[in-house]
């Protein structure tokens, strides 16, 4: 992987920019991390998503898709669907209402990942498996019904920049004189997303943005016909995200379950992220001609959507125990419950999402 990494900033002629560096680390075919065999996601991986730590997020999501399906019709579309935790969850608790999707499709970049999530699909109830497809690339003809992504945003490839005498300087990756990667400044300054003032920065001050974000977003209203695309992910509005005191960033590296922040390292074989700018990702939809519908925390969309009483549902004993367990790390603010947003984009749906019922963050966006 390095070799590959060092011969591309040799062609690039010396340096390439972060995101160029993050598409080769996460996604070069057979040696990137999201591409390659590496176990990556749940216990004995390098980081554990929401899907993962328990099957309630998959239930409280799927009231919010069977409530919008009831509009719409149509079929549920999944954005890397990771091991296919979430896929299970929520086809299973469609079943046990008897509102199944029409298909269950997923788009993954991964290779690595789609095998894994066609052995999890594999496992479940046949009339459920069948429902499931994998997609290739977006549907030719946009699809009715929801689009869900989960923890894809922030695995986009993000930009860095370093604020330096009140101005924004890209960051990239180049090769010092022994051949080991170093982090590079390329010295023209750069301008930073509308309302944010390298100005008002710190010196120093690190911060990422996500050129493929508004692409992508734009892609995926295009596939929608008429329902909704229900993002979750860790991020900030606008505003909260390039806080002056957010000094370091928000870019991090996941590698067996420890948190860093140094992309050089383990490349190849750590997951690096960034936070998600949701002031971005409205954007982007308003552009692409969809209504952003809601925009609450992990915890208000889980509570909203029924969590505690699926905690109560469950056999008193070791699994109650559990899912309360489960149910705490999702929820606390010192957990998942705060730092993860969700955003609801619509096209054509009439009507409140339940999900979004207790808590409206979109005057800060
Ligand atoms: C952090 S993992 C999250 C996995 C899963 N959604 C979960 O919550 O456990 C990111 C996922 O997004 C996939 N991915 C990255 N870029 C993508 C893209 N442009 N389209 C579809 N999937 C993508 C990765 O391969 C991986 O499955």
């Amino acid at each position: 992987m390095l070799d590959v990494v060092r011969a591309r900033i040799a062609a690039a002629g010396g340096a390439l920019s972060f995101a160029d560096f993050l598409q080769l680390a996460l996604y070069a075919p057979g040696l990137g991390y999201y591409s390659a065999g590496a176990h990556k996601i749940g216990a004995g991986g390098d980081f554990t998503t929401a899907p993962e730590l328990s099957p309630l997020f998959g239930r409280c999501l799927a009231r919010q898709c069977r409530e919008v399906l009831a509009r719409t019709g149509g079929s549920i579309l999944e954005f890397g669907a990771g091991s296919g935790a979430l896929a299970a969850a929520v086809l299973e608790a469609l079943a046990a209402d008897d509102a199944l999707p029409e298909r269950y499709l997923i788009l993954e970049v991964s290779a690595d990942l789609r095998a894994r999530q066609q052995e999890r699909i594999a496992r479940l109830a046949a009339p459920l498996a069948a429902r499931v497809a994998w997609l290739d690339r977006l549907p030719q003809r946009p699809i009715a019904g929801v689009l869900l992504a989960n923890e894809v945003l922030d695995a986009l490839p993000c930009e860095r920049f370093v604020v330096r005498g009140g101005a924004a300087r890209r960051l990239g990756v180049g090769l010092d004189a022994q051949g080991a990667l170093r982090s590079v400044e390329f010295p023209a300054p750069i301008a930073l997303p509308d309302g944010v003032d390298a100005g008002t920065l710190p010196e120093g001050y690190h911060g990422e943005w996500c050129p493929a974000l508004a692409p992508w977003v734009a892609s995926l209203a295009a596939s929608l016909a008429r329902g909704l695309v229900l993002a979750c992910d860790y991020g900030e509005a606008r505003g909260a995200l390039y806080h002056p005191d957010r000094v370091d960033g928000t870019l991090l590296c996941h590698f067996r379950q420890r948190a860093h922040g140094d992309p050089l390292r383990h490349v190849g074989l750590q997951d690096i992220t960034a936070w998600v700018d949701f002031t971005a990702v409205a954007e982007a939809a308003v552009d692409a001609g969809l209504e952003v519908a809601g925009f609450t925390t992990q915890a208000a969309l889980l509570l909203a959507l029924g969590i505690e009483r699926d905690v109560a549902a469950a056999p008193e004993g070791p699994e109650r125990y559990a899912r309360a367990g489960e149910a705490r790390q999702l929820l606390l603010p010192t957990a998942m419950g705060e730092s993860f947003k969700a955003i609801a984009l619509t096209r054509g749906l009439e009507g409140a999402l339940s999900g979004f019922a207790l808590q409206d963050l979109r005057r800060r966006l």
